[in-house]
């Protein structure tokens, strides 16, 4: 284990935000992360996993821990599944690829999501009408003020949309070290109810799709909807879709009949941000090196050399917008270090 100083975190964050770490230390295994945390001079610590999902608004003082371990392993075979335990440090979408050519279903429609394994579960990242939490078994963390190793199940993991015990009760408390799925090696459970993949399915002409069709279909949505973070920085999503009371709704619904919506429960409707986003004018709109994208209105992007803060006051002008249009608060997604 060896500490890096003054590293800037552009090439560590999918926005490309160049602010820099004080401190930076990669972590490989579960002995290096150990050793790090027991460092005597330092107390506190930021953990960059695949920097997906974070807006740096200012740089890092504390050490920063790189989660890099690598590893994806089938652990049990069963009958019709198989748990795979892979580490936190896994690329994503490798992962998802890795599945794929090894014939496992369960995480196609999650194609392409950028960021690690291990920080997958924090937000119970999820597209295309699946949840990580409809694949995961457990995953194993360590514990930072103690250093013990910690498995939480499913059923402690408390998942909701894009929400999970590591967003609230244990929030900043342990370190994901690996993640176990259950994915299946027959009979798969192919999900082709969003709209968009059946769109795309039969634009192909396949009817009767494999896992692989159906991870090319989403790889092919998502290249067209939403920018690529090597070309162009962004962090996917930057705010959650709003659930409104059903009386909202409707009277949303009678100024603009043809308003996207999804049903949450007998008195809750999910409203799409990029959708009210795109009603307040922003969409493809730029201010600066900040911007916002011009496919996808939910999406925030770096157009080069934009500073955290100016993609937060766009953010926060986009939020007072649509409370002002709409009187809908709009919550972001990313979570912003300031
Ligand atoms: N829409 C607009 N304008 C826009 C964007 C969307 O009118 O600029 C409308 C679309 O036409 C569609 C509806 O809003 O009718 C929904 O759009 P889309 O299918 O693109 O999905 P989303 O609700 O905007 C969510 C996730 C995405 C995920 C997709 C597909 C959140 C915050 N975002 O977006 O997740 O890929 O569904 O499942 O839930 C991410 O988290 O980074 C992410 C990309």
């Amino acid at each position: 284990m060896s500490i890096q100083h003054n590293v800037s975190l552009k090439a560590y964050n999918t926005f490309g935000i160049d602010a820099k770490a004080k401190y930076f230390i990669s972590i490989t295994n579960k002995a290096e992360l150990i050793e790090a945390l027991q460092l005597p001079q330092f107390s506190e610590y930021f953990i960059l996993g695949g920097g997906s999902n974070m807006l740096l608004t200012k740089d890092i003082d504390i050490p920063v821990l790189h989660i890099n371990s690598k590893g994806i392993e089938i652990i049990k075979t069963n009958d019709n599944d198989v748990l795979v335990k892979v580490q936190a440090g896994e690329n994503w979408h490798d992962f998802v690829l890795w599945c794929i050519e090894n014939n496992l279903g369960g995480v196609e429609n999650l194609s392409l999501i950028p960021g690690n394994v291990g920080t997958s579960p924090i937000q119970n990242i999820g597209a295309y009408g699946i949840e990580l939490k409809d694949t995961f078994v457990a995953c194993a963390a360590i514990h930072i003020a103690s250093q013990e190793e910690k498995v939480f199940s499913l059923g402690d993991c408390n998942f909701g949309y894009r929400n999970s015990i590591f967003k609230n009760e244990v929030k900043g408390e342990y370190i994901i070290t690996s993640v176990v799925f259950r994915l299946t090696t027959k009979n798969h459970k192919i999900n082709t109810s969003y709209g968009a993949i059946q769109q795309e399915l039969e634009d192909n002409n396949i009817t009767n799709p494999t896992i692989k069709d159906v991870s090319n279909a989403v790889i092919a949505i998502r290249q067209r909807k939403l920018p690529d973070p090597k070309k162009i920085g962004n962090s996917g999503s930057f705010f959650k879709n709003p659930v409104i009371s059903k009386t909202a709704f409707e009277l949303l619904q009678q100024k603009h009949a043809k308003i996207p919506h999804y049903v949450v429960s007998e008195n809750e409707i999910k409203v799409p941000a990029g959708w009210l986003i795109e009603q307040c004018g922003f969409k493809g709109k730029r201010f600066g090196d900040a911007g916002i994208h011009e496919n996808q209105a939910l999406v925030l992007v770096n157009h080069g050399d934009a500073k955290g803060k100016e993609i937060l006051a766009l953010a926060k002008k986009i939020q007072d917008t649509v409370l002002h249009q709409f009187n809908i608060s709009i919550e972001a997604e990313v979570n912003v270090i300031a």
